[in-house]
């Protein structure tokens, strides 16, 4: 081809891998993962979650070994979810210091915490028999002010457990500030909460309640979490609460389809940005790899390159320690 001028040839820098690699402008590390993790009380062998093949509800000690797994793999951290044997009304097993959450973090914290920071999903939902993320009223809607006392009293058992991160999950107005006061006043002012701050009432978290054995019994969460077709200005405004009351990294949730809130944060905030790459989206590369319709390796490292080219510092995702091992 000849031409009066050069012409532009952008395809000079994608010509060997090498070229490409170094012009990379997104890259992922190993400490950006966090790994949540399940753990089941009562059960022998580490039981699979059909939705999401290749996770578990993990035994205490399965846990421990894929907690020191994913340590060393360079995985940045863990964030843990219980599932109790006994759940009730109030979710009692989610502040007692006996509870499987607490006995899980106290004994990961113990072997792993210098290598990984071991943090805890700050919630109801696991622990309620009725699987919502509160307290409710007679009318069986979830109370704002009831839960927030128990999400108060949670955080601190995390704390006091060996959680070096609380995630509040729950979207309850006020409870970052109301986790902050109870952990300063027990003596955990050195305990960064990590906001779920957009959190959208999504059907992508489907596969999750089977594994954590939450489903709503009645109703959903769409009074507290977000609506997807909110507007941006919604998430901006919850982000800008949560950082009033205290929060130190924010999370979006969940993260392929909610792209332009992570980078809303990016460009709107100065703490950290996390982005959940949720259940739904683990299980949809999983069931359509399994039916070699998709490279299931390039799927998963496309969507985490997404992720991160929107914004988001820290990526939740349950293939952390496999990516890290790659990376
Ligand atoms: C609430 C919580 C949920 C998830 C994380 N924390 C479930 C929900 O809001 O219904 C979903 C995570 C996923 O789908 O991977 N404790």
């Amino acid at each position: 081809m000849s031409a009066e001028f050069p012409v532009a040839r952008p395809r000079r820098l994608r010509r060997s891998p090498a070229l490409r690699r170094m012009v990379a402008g997104t890259r992922l590390h190993p400490a950006d993962l966090i790994l949540p993790m399940f753990v089941k009380e009562g059960i022998d062998e580490p039981s699979p979650v059909a939705s999401m093949p290749g996770v578990v509800q993990h035994t205490r000690d399965s846990l421990r070994k894929a907690a020191h797994e994913a340590a060393e793999a360079g995985v940045g951290g863990l964030i843990l979810f219980g599932i109790p044997a006994v759940k009730d009304a109030r979710g009692s097993a989610g502040d007692d210091p006996d509870g499987i959450l607490q006995v899980a973090l106290r004994e990961v914290s113990a072997e792993v915490g210098d290598a990984i920071v071991v943090m805890a999903d700050t919630c109801l939902d696991e622990f309620t028999d009725h699987g919502h993320c509160g307290i409710l009223t007679e009318s069986g809607d979830v109370d704002n002010d009831l839960t927030l006392e128990r999400y108060a009293s949670i955080a601190v058992a995390q704390a006091r457990a060996g959680s070096q991160v609380v995630a509040p999950s729950g979207m309850m107005d006020g409870q970052v500030g109301v986790i902050r006061a109870a952990l300063d006043a027990e003596g955990f002012s050195g305990v960064p909460i990590l906001a779920y701050s957009a959190k959208y009432a999504s059907a992508f978290y489907g596969p999750f309640r089977d594994a954590a054995e939450c489903a709503p019994q009645f109703g959903d969460r769409s009074t507290h979490q977000q609506d997807p077709a909110g507007p941006l200005e919604e998430a901006l405004r919850e982000v800008r609460l949560d950082l009033a009351e205290g929060a130190d990294a924010v999370m979006v949730k969940p993260a392929l389809a909610y792209l332009d809130v992570i980078r809303a944060f990016r460009d709107e905030v100065d703490v950290p940005v996390a982005a959940y790459q949720v259940s739904g989206e683990y299980a949809m590369v999983e069931a359509a790899a399994a039916n070699g319709w998709i490279d299931r390796e390039r799927t998963i490292m496309e969507s985490l390159v997404a992720i991160k080219r929107a914004g988001a510092d820290l990526i939740l995702t349950y293939w952390a320690t496999e990516v890290a091992r790659r990376l």
